[in-house]
């Protein structure tokens, strides 16, 4: 199994270009195949997860062209235009593959089935499999339809008014793709907003969409045409090298064309109200998704409380963020984010362990964390339980703390980041 050592060095300094954002990526692939026409996509995410959904886009008929290293083509041939995969739809490590590729595949003219990798297998699938099956969706898997292998009878779909017990853009999203598929209007309310990727895709790709606070409702059949799309920077992998710049002393990082969707900038936010030391600078927007570059500088950090509206915004940079405070001045407390428990591991257990590990000081509830911020962090053999971002996470924290850590288990940051090590190591003064 692959391991990464690291020991502390001096700052990082200099700029770094993170891989396209892997929530839109899997977006621009699906959106587009149902779409009518080419859309071309620039510089999307090619970790495993995004490749495993174009690969289920391929098995459903989908002809993608490369015309460059950084462009996929989607020959997209309309709403009713996929094909019944031959076999077993493979989503790997990727919880947004299966649970909106259950969604859309629901609606289908065809049979499928869908699973994924030992860790996948075992993360909760009835958050989607429930209310796709009161749309009417013929949907099988293990217990009692919770686990994937998930078998999928496409059928004509009716629209619903759900409203959603946990804010999640995946169980969300899964709803407005089977939405697609009625002759009605189907709504999802959610009790926080979580990431809106795919209603901001979606209204650009020509669909009848409407929001409203936290609902959104989409009109079943609503045309879909092909579109140029650009992919930003994704935060939740920029969100390493700014906890990285912030907490290693004599760092300087900048970078370049960050996706700063208000739904997925919380990590900001918290920093900031840590005492971070970040600008935003050069603000765009491309198609509806709001860019910016970020200048990163070494700060001094305190404590701060992380809960509510605020866990949806930074669901996926809790881990990293606990690296931030395991080094602040103070205590840090994280509540309502119990789903950090069904993430690609349990979140809170594998992030108190290590951490403690590193002689953090900290206590876990069970929506939750306190981290009680020490100066000092003390190198130490560690583990990722096969999840990228705890990967990618310790070996910051191994960056910071004083001796040699090794980090087990670190092919796993190919799922999201596959050039991680070589861009931090790059940085390295
Ligand atoms: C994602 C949504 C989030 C996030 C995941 C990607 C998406 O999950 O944690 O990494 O692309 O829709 P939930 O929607 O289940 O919270």
């Amino acid at each position: 199994m692959e391991k990464t050592v690291v020991e502390r060095k001096g700052g990082l300094k200099g700029e770094v270009t993170v891989p396209g954002d892997k929530s839109i990526s899997h977006r621009a692939v699906i959106i587009g195949s149902l779409a009518k026409g080419k859309t071309i996509i620039i510089g999307p995410s090619r970790g495993d997860d995004n490749l495993r959904t174009l690969n289920a886009f391929r098995m459903m008929g989908i002809k993608v062209d490369e015309p460059k290293v950084d462009q996929l083509i989607i020959n997209g041939r309309g709403l009713y235009g996929l094909t019944e995969p031959e076999d077993v739809i493979d989503a790997g490590n990727s919880g947004t593959t299966v649970r909106l590729l259950t969604g859309l595949l629901s609606g289908q003219r065809f049979f499928s089935v869908i699973t994924g990798d030992r860790y996948l297998r075992k993360r909760p699938m009835k958050r989607v499999v429930e209310p796709l099956s009161s749309m009417g969706a013929k949907i099988w898997g293990r217990g009692n339809g919770n686990f994937a292998p998930l078998v999928i009878n496409g059928t004509k779909l009716n629209p619903i008014d759900y409203v959603s017990p946990i804010a999640s853009a995946q169980v969300k999203s899964a709803i407005l793709l089977a939405g697609l598929y009625t002759d009605g209007v189907t709504k999802v309310t959610e009790p926080f907003l979580s990431r809106d990727h795919t209603e901001r895709m979606l209204r650009f790709f020509g669909a009848n969409l409407k929001r409203k606070d936290n609902s959104v409702s989409i009109a079943g059949g609503s045309n879909l045409e092909g579109r140029e799309i650009e992919i930003p920077g994704d935060i939740s992998s920029a969100a390493f090298f700014i906890v990285a710049a912030l907490v290693i002393p004599n760092s300087e990082v900048f970078l370049k064309r960050v996706g700063v969707n208000p739904s997925r900038t919380g990590i900001l936010e918290v920093l900031k109200k840590m005492g971070a030391n970040i600008q935003l600078l050069n603000e765009y927007e491309t198609w509806g998704e709001p860019v910016a570059d970020i200048l990163v500088k070494t700060s001094r950090l305190k404590g701060t409380k992380i809960e509510g509206d605020l866990i949806p915004k930074t669901i996926d940079e809790l881990p990293i963020l606990s690296v931030a405070a395991s080094v602040a001045e103070g205590d840090t407390v994280i509540k309502d984010a119990k789903e950090l428990r069904v993430k690609e591991t349990d979140r809170i257990k594998a992030v108190a362990s290590e951490l403690k590990k590193f002689g953090a000081e900290v206590e876990e509830f069970d929506d939750g964390m306190r981290i009680s911020g020490k100066d000092k962090l003390k190198g130490c053999d560690c583990q990722s339980f096969g999840d990228h971002r705890i990967a990618m996470s310790l070996i910051i924290a191994g960056l910071r703390a004083s001796g040699k850590t090794v980090v087990e288990d670190t092919s796993c940051i190919g799922t999201s980041f596959p050039d991680f090590k070589d861009k931090l190591f790059s940085l390295i003064q």
